[in-house]
């Protein structure tokens, strides 16, 4: 009998954004503390994992908190220590790093979490990145895209380096390790020549969770391919039926991949307003649109676009057609602001606070939210959510009051019932392509 299908939570562990709010510390982006308290409240409610975003750029633009902010594997590692369930997720670049280092960080985070990395792969989307790294600009979209997709099936191949049984570590028979079981990798493609093997046995998990967060054709070719999960923006607007068609398309593009609908999982982030009434969610509403620094909104837009300079247009009439402007950066999250900005004809100033603050779509009762997430869930726009909030004060109320409703509907899950991240998300163990070769050759050995 096959289960009921469940909605899956992941939690943004980071805070800082709103940083002289009451209920969050001032050094919050640098403070390992408020991250582990991040996760802290992601397990206490079961969530399947925490999220780390990252970029390696900033520039006087950039907003307050990126300007210092933890490296994610140094910072899940130290959470990964101070939690025990919760599947951990960081951001790293495909584009200005070498696949062996990543390989090698993932696995090694996922020893030591017992099971529970996963691999938020993205391409990088500011021109900044690239001379951080040796270039004077940016590879195309497209070339980035072509290096990702290469980058991780070398990763993939890394973490087959060691069948699962190949250190057996037997002290009463001296037998330490079966090097038969130790496999060469040997890649040589179009960007990166690998010869392996990884300095790491397989991990808990076989490889690592891979996350792709590109909405573009290029991007949802990719996560088609090869990604265990992505993650959207698209639910911010809280446009069902363009969620819907996202969620269509991507379940198909990894059926045309031969791989299985259920092998790839949609996770729109969310930043859900809450109050005991209507009226107090909305008026909380309100106040955080209100309270939102239009320069800080601006300049938060404006890393959606590479930095683009949006000071030249005034804040209060329609925008100008932006034309090709964010397509070499975050190419459909651009897409996205110039389409509504033109279909409604915002100003500068509405749609940088449609960027910056939290979208209207989520603001109601926990009720009524939990309604929505159910619609959202049930209609077939996403298998789960990510949570994002600037306070562990508006975390903490989403899961007492949230979580619980869909937990008695059955839509949740009341507590864990796996040790590993592809555990919590119900996704296959990746089995050794080594082992399975041998397998095929010989299945008496099996
Ligand atoms: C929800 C979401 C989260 C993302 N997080 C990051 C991030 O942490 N770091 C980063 O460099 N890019 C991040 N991206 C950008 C994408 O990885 C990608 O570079 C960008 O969306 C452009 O690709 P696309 O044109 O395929 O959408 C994120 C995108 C989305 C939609």
């Amino acid at each position: 009998m096959s289960r009921k299908r469940q909605i899956k939570f992941g939690i943004g562990l980071q805070q800082g954004g709103n940083w002289r709010a009451p209920d969050v510390r001032a050094d919050a982006s640098v403070s390992i503390d408020a991250y582990i308290e991040s996760a802290r409240i992601g397990e206490e409610a079961k969530f399947d994992f925490g999220f780390i975003a990252d970029s390696a750029y900033i520039t006087r633009d950039s907003t307050d908190h990126f300007l210092s902010r933890l490296e994610p594997l140094s910072a899940l590692s130290a959470i990964s220590v101070a939690t025990e369930r919760i599947g951990l997720v960081g951001t790293f670049t495909t584009s200005y790093s070498e696949p062996f280092t990543t390989a090698r960080q993932l696995a090694s985070l996922d020893k030591i979490s017992g099971g529970r990395a996963g691999w938020n792969a993205v391409t990088s989307a500011l021109e900044g990145v690239a001379r951080n790294h040796g270039h004077d600009r940016l590879h195309d979209h497209a070339l980035r895209y072509r290096i990702a997709r290469e980058y991780i099936e070398v990763a993939k191949g890394l973490w087959d380096s060691w069948e699962d049984d190949a250190f057996p570590r037997d002290k009463a028979t001296g037998a330490y390790v079966d090097r038969d079981k130790m496999h060469t990798l040997d890649h040589v493609g179009e960007f990166f020549k690998v010869q392996g093997p990884l300095n790491m046995e397989r991990s808990p998990q076989g490889r690592p969770v891979v996350f792709q967060a590109g909405a573009s054709e290029a991007g949802r070719d990719l996560a088609a391919a090869h990604a265990d999960a992505v993650f959207s923006d698209f639910a911010e607007s809280g446009d069902l039926e363009r969620g819907k068609q996202l969620y269509a398309d991507l379940k198909r593009r990894v059926q045309d991949y031969g791989r299985s609908a259920d092998e790839l999982l949609i996770f729109p982030s969310i930043k859900p307003v809450l109050g005991d009434t209507e009226d107090e969610a909305r008026d909380r509403y309100r106040q955080i649109v209100e309270s939102t620094d239009i320069d800080y909104a601006v300049k938060y837009l404006s890393r959606y676009f590479s930095f683009f300079d949006f000071g030249q247009f005034p804040l209060d009439e329609p925008l100008p057609d932006l034309g090709e402007i964010g397509n070499n950066s975050f190419r459909s999250t651009a897409e996205h602001y110039k389409r509504i900005a033109r279909e409604r004809r915002l100003t500068l100033r509405q749609l940088a606070l449609i960027a910056a603050a939290p979208s209207d779509a989520f603001v109601g009762t926990p009720l009524q939210i939990a309604d929505k997430l159910q619609l959202f869930f049930e209609e077939r726009a996403v298998d789960g959510f990510i949570v994002l909030n600037a306070s562990h004060r508006n975390l903490r109320e989403f899961t007492a009051k949230v979580v619980p409703i869909l937990q008695d509907r059955g839509l949740f899950r009341a507590d864990y019932e796996h040790d590993t991240l592809r555990g919590h998300l119900g996704l296959p163990f990746p089995v050794n392509r080594y082992a399975r070769a041998r397998q095929e050759t010989s299945p008496e050995a099996a």
